[in-house]
């Protein structure tokens, strides 16, 4: 059985007293039997490790460099992260790609680092606009797909859940509809099927990602192949993150 996840990110928002307010709003309102993790920034990463020690809630990091030291000012590494506790991280966030030129060629890099120190990855991936327009969609997240994580092994997949996140749909209040997230996320599947096992692609948590809210979370959940969600700006409202894992 594959598992139900939640998951939000937090980006550049909640400096330290936000951190703790909304971590103290989500345990006072909130428990779930499925994963729920939150992805503060790396400032306040510490903090929320031992707030929610002993919760329902798990902490990711929002990003990591490939090396694991070295001369790489402003950088984060995976051992860095490690040893405050941290053991998920989302690599490949449409932000990363577009504002930092983070390329699936680099994105393999940062796969590999991270599965080196046994961290989980919550691996981000999707088209653009024109390339839904020009039915490139499929093409697109095969790609992505391959180049960054079908060099991994089947027993490292163990460690790794998708979050297909169509880049249009980011932010902009526009969703996919349950429909057209099942038919990527089932896909997705396929493709994985292809390359390991029907197995493993059965195990795979797929989640979505984009403009989920309160009110069309449980829609897309429904879908058979959409294993939960990836979490942007409605994982700053602990009502609307809690009302979207409770949708699970
Ligand atoms: P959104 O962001 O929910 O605000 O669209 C999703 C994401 O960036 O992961």
């Amino acid at each position: 059985m594959r598992t139900k996840i939640v998951a939000g990110n937090w980006k550049m928002n909640n400096d330290k007293k936000g951190t703790a307010a909304l971590i103290g709003a989500l345990q006072q309102n909130g428990n779930s039997t499925a994963r729920v993790i939150i992805a503060p920034a790396f400032t306040h990463l510490a903090q929320s490790v031992a707030l929610t020690a002993d919760t329902f809630l798990e902490v990711a990091a929002q990003n990591m460099h490939q090396e694991t030291s070295g001369a790489f000012t402003g950088e984060i590494a995976a051992p860095m992260l490690q040893s405050i506790g941290v053991r998920t991280v989302i690599l490949g966030h449409s932000e990363r790609r577009t504002y930092f030129n983070e390329t699936d060629a680099a994105l393999a890099e940062k796969v590999k680092t991270a599965l080196d120190y046994d961290m989980e990855i919550i691996y981000c991936f999707g088209e653009v606009l024109e390339d839904r327009k020009a039915n490139r969609h499929f093409e697109v997240v095969k790609e992505q797909l391959a180049t960054a994580l079908f060099s991994c092994s089947a027993q490292q997949w163990s460690k790794i859940i998708l979050a297909y996140e169509p880049v249009w749909a980011i932010g902009t209040g526009e969703t996919a509809s349950p429909e057209q997230a099942q038919e990527m996320h089932a896909f997705i599947r396929q493709l994985i099927a292809e390359q390991y096992s029907a197995t493993l692609a059965e195990e795979v948590s797929i989640l979505y990602g984009g403009s989920v809210k309160p009110a069309n979370a449980a829609d897309l959940f429904q879908q058979t192949d959409v294993d939960g969600g990836l979490i942007g700006g409605a994982a700053l409202k602990a009502e609307d993150f809690l009302a979207i894992a409770k949708a699970l």
